[in-house]
């Protein structure tokens, strides 16, 4: 059995759609990939409420009690080590990890962010997206380097930008698409059909075609 970890700071919608996309297509029996656990580095993340409703066994590791982002992340790694990760996927997770976790784990981490990368890496995609009058946007998954969602990609899914859109609706769209991409790249990287390799996602044509949401 591939073991995924998912790592998350709040809502979790993204979370939410890949559980909800491994049952529906039952993982587990189909694919051998599950989800074993879900780790949290703020207390209070809804998300939580969810995994633990679900049945999934939740770690809480609190950022703010540790001294260095590598004192945190030590105890991330050991976490993620004792639900057997094969794969860590950052769904909403806002801690920028170092090179001391992403080493630890190469070519293991995923990592959704809500823009076309490589435009708008960072914060406020949405209304930076509007502000550069870009007629379409969207969402990437990508391998996690140390430098901010900055590595290989692995999939994009594109929504257009209308007329009367502000931050929110344009979010929204994009959310919706997300949750389409992410559960489908999860899985993908987990049966091995993507990898990673001289710094590119290595895949097939048919696999490539999955991963190139257009509408
Ligand atoms: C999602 O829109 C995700 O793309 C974004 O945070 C949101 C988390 O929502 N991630 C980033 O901005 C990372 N740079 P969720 O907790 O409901 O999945």
């Amino acid at each position: 059995m591939k073991n995924i970890v998912v790592l998350i700071s709040g809502r979790g919608s993204n979370f939410k759609a890949i559980y909800e996309t491994s049952v529906k297509e039952n993982w587990s029996e189909n694919y051998g990939v599950q989800i074993s656990g879900v780790i949290s580095n703020r207390p209070d993340a809804a998300g939580l409420d969810y995994a633990t409703a679900a049945g999934l066994p939740t770690v809480i590791i609190d950022h703010k009690h540790f001294a260095s982002r590598e004192d945190f992340e030590k105890v991330l790694a050991d976490e993620a080590d004792k639900m057997n990760a094969d794969i860590i996927v950052l769904a909403g997770f806002m801690r920028v990890l170092t090179s001391y976790f992403v080493s630890r784990f190469e070519g293991k981490i995923l990592n959704i962010h809500p823009a076309l990368l490589p435009m708008f890496p960072g914060l406020h995609t949405h209304e930076r997206a509007l502000e550069a009058g870009v007629r379409i946007h969207g969402v990437t998954v990508h391998f996690v380097t140390a430098e901010l969602d900055a590595g290989a990609i692995i999939g994009q899914a594109a929504v257009p930008v209308l007329a009367e859109d502000d931050a929110e609706k344009l979010a929204a769209r994009v959310l919706k698409k997300e949750h389409i991409l992410y559960p489908r790249a999860v899985r993908l990287v987990a049966l091995g059909k993507v990898t990673l390799a001289d710094g590119h996602a290595q895949m097939d044509e048919q696999t490539s075609q999955e991963l190139a949401i257009l509408s």
